[in-house]
């Protein structure tokens, strides 16, 4: 099968309706497209890759089934290997090794958009102004944005090879363009 992210769309919507789960799916396919210009890498493959991350979550919200009972079905549809390894290894409890540079950057773009989009959503205009330096700061405020893990976002910089502030500020860069769609000002 020819991977797109078009394709990837469809799949993903086909299973998720929520307005916050597809938003939180365009924001990681906004922070791994980015990266796969920066990395040279296939951007169609690793946008789609993205999209698909989490498709599953919403017919399978825990652990026990997220997103490994989602894996088969991504391969029943013709999505390949490459694909779907690094679909199932963003999952922590998994234990995968991260063993491509799309595992890797979809790793670290994962919790740390769910983050940047928080803190778009409180600020009078959206990431316009957004500096990774106020980032940090909240991200060490354990009340704010309290579902996200902190040492996935530390790791997943350190699995890139990124310091931290660098790897936030591509991650701001490259979801700004799609502030509109992610319900943000600015
Ligand atoms: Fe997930
Ligand atoms: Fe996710």
């Amino acid at each position: 099968m020819d991977v797109t992210r078009e394709r990837a769309w469809q799949t993903l919507t086909r299973y998720t309706k929520s307005e916050s789960l597809l938003r939180h799916a365009r924001a990681v396919e906004a922070s791994v497209g980015g990266y796969a210009r920066r990395f040279e890498a296939d951007e169609e493959t690793w946008r789609a890759t993205a999209l698909l991350h989490d498709f599953d979550y919403e017919i399978h919200p825990t652990l026990d089934q997220h997103p490994q009972d989602g894996a088969p079905m991504l391969r029943e549809e013709g999505y390949p290997d490459e694909v779907v390894e690094a679909v199932l290894s963003h999952a922590e409890h998994l234990a995968l090794p991260r063993n491509t540079p799309l595992k890797k950057t979809l790793f670290a773009c994962d919790e740390l958009s769910g983050f940047v989009h928080a803190c778009g959503l409180v600020r009078p205009d959206g990431l316009a102004t957004l500096e990774p330096k106020s980032v940090k700061k909240k991200l060490k405020q354990p009340s704010f944005a309290a579902g996200v893990q902190r040492d996935e976002v530390y790791r997943g910089a350190e699995e890139l090879g990124l310091d931290l502030d660098e790897h936030i500020g591509n991650v701001i860069e490259s979801m700004r363009p799609i502030s509109g769609e992610l319900g943000l000002r600015g």
